[in-house]
Formats: structure tokens, sequence, C-alpha cells
């Protein structure tokens, strides 16, 4: 019986056909190849760019570790802050925060890797050497931890940026510019001031600490002054100025 006389005849023989096809053709045999070939293919290395390099994931992982490591350290402040010893529930806040915002860059990144067709590669994350000095409540070495940690996230993103610069892998450097390096840029900035301020209220110990304490409350762990940092805020003073003037379209 030839395929087409099968073919007319039933449902049964319909399938016995399908069993007994002849040879595949060309086309048949170029679809079963590539098939073959996505079948085993590794999907990461088919989505990596050339630039996506080892080089460039080890910075990243070094990066999601620094993070982590870092979120471990303002979890110790916060938790010190929070202590019936201490009773400093505004620098908690701060801390708390900080440690969130560590944790959720760690976690974005790590996402970032993985979605570039790279993968995670955890490292240790040791304990943080940090202690709370409570005979006298101590509001400036807290402080000055918080500022040296969040200097050290700076530089390392600019680290990032300078690895994904030389090799030349764009997009890594777009997400570093734009998700991290300003905020961090304005983090520095903000603990620089609320050291200064610290060691201000310091001077003379009395109500100034609970003052600071009760303000940084108040704004859920920000710090008030932080939009005056904002680089922005000086295209507002322009802004209003030029408006008082009669201006409003001069900037
Ligand atoms: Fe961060």
């Amino acid at each position: 019986m030839t395929p087409l006389q099968a073919s007319s005849s039933s449902f049964h023989t319909l399938v016995i056909r399908n069993v007994n096809m002849p040879e595949p053709t060309h086309g048949g045999e170029m679809a079963r190849k590539y098939i073959k070939e996505v079948s085993d293919a590794n999907m990461d290395d088919c989505i990596r760019s050339a630039s996506f390099n080892a080089d460039v994931q080890e910075a990243i992982s070094k990066h999601v570790n620094l993070e982590l490591r870092s979120w471990y350290a303002f979890k110790k402040l916060a938790a010190d802050s929070s202590r019936a010893d201490v009773n400093l529930h505004g620098f908690a806040l701060l801390f708390e925060k900080s440690a969130l915002e560590c944790l959720a860059d760690a976690c974005y990144l790590e996402k970032y890797a993985i979605q570039r067709g790279g993968k995670a590669h955890p490292m240790d994350i040791p304990a943080p050497k940090i202690e709370y000095s409570t005979h006298p409540i101590d509001g400036i070495r807290p402080i000055q931890d918080a500022l040296h940690i969040q200097k050290a996230i700076f530089e390392d993103c600019q680290r990032l940026t300078e690895v994904a610069g030389q090799n030349k892998d764009y997009a890594l450097m777009d997400v570093v510019e734009s998700r991290f390096l300003c905020k961090e840029t304005k983090h520095v900035k903000d603990l620089g001031d609320l050291l200064r301020e610290v060691a201000r209220v310091s001077k003379n110990p009395g109500h100034g600490l609970f003052h600071l304490d009760k303000e940084l409350l108040k704004n859920k762990g920000r710090i008030p002054w932080t939009c005056h940092n904002l680089p922005e805020s000086a295209d507002l003073v322009l802004k209003e100025m030029a408006c008082s003037l009669g201006e409003p379209s001069a900037i």
C-alpha cells in the first residue's frame, strides 16, 4: 500500500502512514538540526554579550557582597540604637532604612547579572565589627561608621563603572550611573552633614542629641534638610528668583 492509499482509507491507517513516513525531506532535517542545536545550547551564553565578560561579572559580585556587608553593618547600628540603654529611635530608623536600601541594591544587581546571562556568585559576609558605646552615649562614632560604609559603597560604584567602561559594557554603565551613583553621592553628603550636626550638638552635653533624634523620628529616618543638598534645588531657587522678577521663562 502506498502512503497515498493509506491516507484515504481510515484514521487507523492514517496513523500507520505517519509512523511509516518516508525519509525526512531536506527541510525536515534542517529543522531537526536547529532544534538539537538550540536544545544543546547554553542559553546564558546565547543572551550574554561579549562585553559582559568574567571581569565585569566579578566586579558586580564584589559590589553585591559589599552591599550585603553594609546591610549587616547598618542592621547592627539600627539594633544598637534601639537598645533601652541608647534609646535613639530616630537614628535607628535612619540605619534601618540604609540597611534596607543596601539589601534592595544587592538584590537588584544580582537579578541584573542574571538578566545579562550571568550567575550569582555568593561570597562570605563577615560579622560587622561595630560596637555602640553607651557610657556615655556616643552619637558621633555610629554616624562616622555609617559615613565610611556609604563612602565605600559610592567608591565601589565608581569602580564598577570603571570596569564596565574598560570592557565597553555601556548597559551596565547606564545602570550604575542612573540607579546608584546619584543616590550614593547624596547619601555621602547627607551623612557628612549629619556627622557635623551630631558633633555640634555633642559639644555641650544636654538636649542636642535628644532633639536631633526626635527630628529624625519625625521625618521617618530621613535627614530633614536632605532636599537642600540636591543640585536640582539650585534650579528651583533660580526659578523662584526669575518668577519674582517677572521672568518665569528665563530659566
Ligand atoms: Fe546601595
